[in-house]
């Protein structure tokens, strides 16, 4: 099977903010007024309404009345962006925020610091239960569950903070690296990033300046080794590195990865019922960002499936192979598993990883093309685990698993409104939610991970 084509990032260039719709009328940003703010939204803000007119309010909190001051939005505009920045009524749960720039027209990295973690939550669930109703038709009650952090229990005053293994920072024209203001491409520069775990930061990039570099990204695997920085070049650039002593260093050419120093791939360790399994990740690709989702996401996999010796599993969207390989162990050897994944690094690596369990098969290609392959669309599968991209999988990869009739399908998804989606298409192929678990993979943001349990209706 061939490789799915990747679309190339968008070029805006630096300063400009992203996304915005065509303006009619007069710009409104900077206008400011008093608001009561509404319910929580899905995309980390919540919905008020001003002159008969929606705007989604950052940094606020249900119930709050507070001064907004828009940041994007015309006189014509059908609705606006604006961040509460001052607050006249404040809600019982807002905190002091852990980091000194996470406010507004500062970093866009975080949306919920202002918020008491347990609230946090509640608002996610909320979030969740709403797209589950809205574009599903489905009623639940949803609660999102804490996920611990494997070093143990956090300092008093840090929880929610220092889970984050991965973190894209961005490098502003002084060669600064930081993070984003929120949907703009200005650089706000860092010295921490409270979020992100120790190794992370200790890689020493926040410290140093970088010359003709677009991104700088840190992997810090759990296996010990020293994290992984890898430096996108500005287009067409030499980029001008500073030393990083402590950590492994390589440049992403157009040919691929270029080994500055150390190692170009981390490693990765999860604890999985009572063992440890060990993973390779090359580059800077896909795997789960916070220390504790390995864990927490293949108990929540084998959960829903329930796996037995001599079972016939696929995985789509395998990734590096962290399900793969849980449940390969799973079926053992009388079983198979076939594991289907778009990016051919992540392929090599699953490879290496499980090269000595016969009962894997691994296939490079796109999922939808691949479940329409004679071989697979009337192969006997028992059970699917699928965890596409933020997209969701789409209605062609949806009606293909189902027309496979597994007896179980675990759906892992980092947006609840792709879900939702797909949740509806499996309901018209026959699939019905037995359960579904979120977890708080992302403190502090608004983001939340699911993982949906289907079966056959009926
Ligand atoms: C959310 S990650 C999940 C990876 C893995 N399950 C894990 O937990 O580490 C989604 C994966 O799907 C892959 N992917 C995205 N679109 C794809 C497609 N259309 N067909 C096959 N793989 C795709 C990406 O390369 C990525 O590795």
């Amino acid at each position: 099977m061939s490789r799915p084509a990747r679309a190339a990032a968008p070029g805006a260039s630096r300063g400009r903010r992203t996304r915005r719709a065509p303006e009619r009328g007069a710009d409104r940003t900077g206008t400011e007024f008093e608001v009561e703010v509404g319910p929580v939204a899905h995309g980390g803000h919540c919905v008020a309404r001003h002159e008969g007119r929606v705007v989604f309010v950052r940094h606020a909190l249900p119930g709050e009345r507070v001064l907004a001051r828009v940041t994007e939005g015309s006189d014509g505009s059908r609705f606006w962006r604006a961040d509460a920045v001052r607050v006249l009524r404040a809600d019982a749960d807002r905190v002091e925020q852990p980091c000194p720039v996470a406010r507004p027209g500062l970093c866009g990295g975080c949306d919920f610091q202002h918020v008491a973690l347990p609230r946090q939550r509640a608002l996610k669930a909320q979030v969740v239960a709403e797209q589950l109703r809205r574009l599903a038709g489905l009623e639940l009650a949803v609660r999102v569950e804490e996920v611990p952090l494997p070093a143990g229990a956090p300092e008093p005053g840090a929880e929610g903070l220092r889970w984050r293994t991965r973190t894209q920072f961005a490098v502003d024209a002084e060669g600064r690296t930081g993070l984003r203001e929120h949907r703009s491409h200005e650089v706000v520069p860092l010295a921490d990033c409270p979020i992100s775990t120790p190794a992370v930061v200790g890689s020493g990039v926040l410290a140093q300046r970088f010359g003709n570099v677009e991104s700088v990204e840190v992997a810090a695997g759990s296996d010990g080794g020293d994290p992984l920085v890898v430096v996108t070049p500005s287009a067409g650039a030499h980029a001008h590195l500073p030393r990083l002593p402590g950590a492994s260093v390589a440049v992403r050419t157009p040919e691929g990865l270029h080994r500055v120093s150390g190692r170009t791939w981390v490693g990765e360790r999860v604890p999985v019922r009572g063992e440890e399994l060990s993973f390779r990740v090359s580059g800077a690709g896909f795997w789960q960002v916070h220390a504790g989702a390995g864990a927490a996401l293949t108990a929540a996999v084998l959960e829903a499936l329930q796996p037995r010796p001599g079972e016939r599993v696929l995985d789509l969207y395998a990734g590096a192979g962290l399900f793969t390989a849980v449940l390969a162990r799973a079926v053992g050897e009388e079983g198979s598993v076939l594991a289907v994944e778009g990016e051919a690094r992540a392929v090599r690596d699953a490879r290496r990883t499980l090269h000595d369990a016969p009962q894997v098969e691994l296939w490079e290609g796109d999922v939808a093309e691949a479940l329409a392959e004679p071989e697979l669309a009337g192969a006997e599968v028992d059970l699917v685990v699928l965890d596409p991209p933020r997209a969701g999988a789409g209605r062609t990869a949806v009606a293909g698993i189902a027309a496979l009739r597994p007896r179980a399908v675990a759906y892992v998804a980092c947006d609840p409104a792709a879900l939702a989606r797909d949740l509806a298409t499996f309901a018209e192929h026959g699939y019905a939610l037995e359960g579904l678990r979120a977890l708080d993979l992302f403190p502090m943001t608004h983001h939340v991970e699911c993982v949906a349990h289907l079966v056959p209706a009926g």
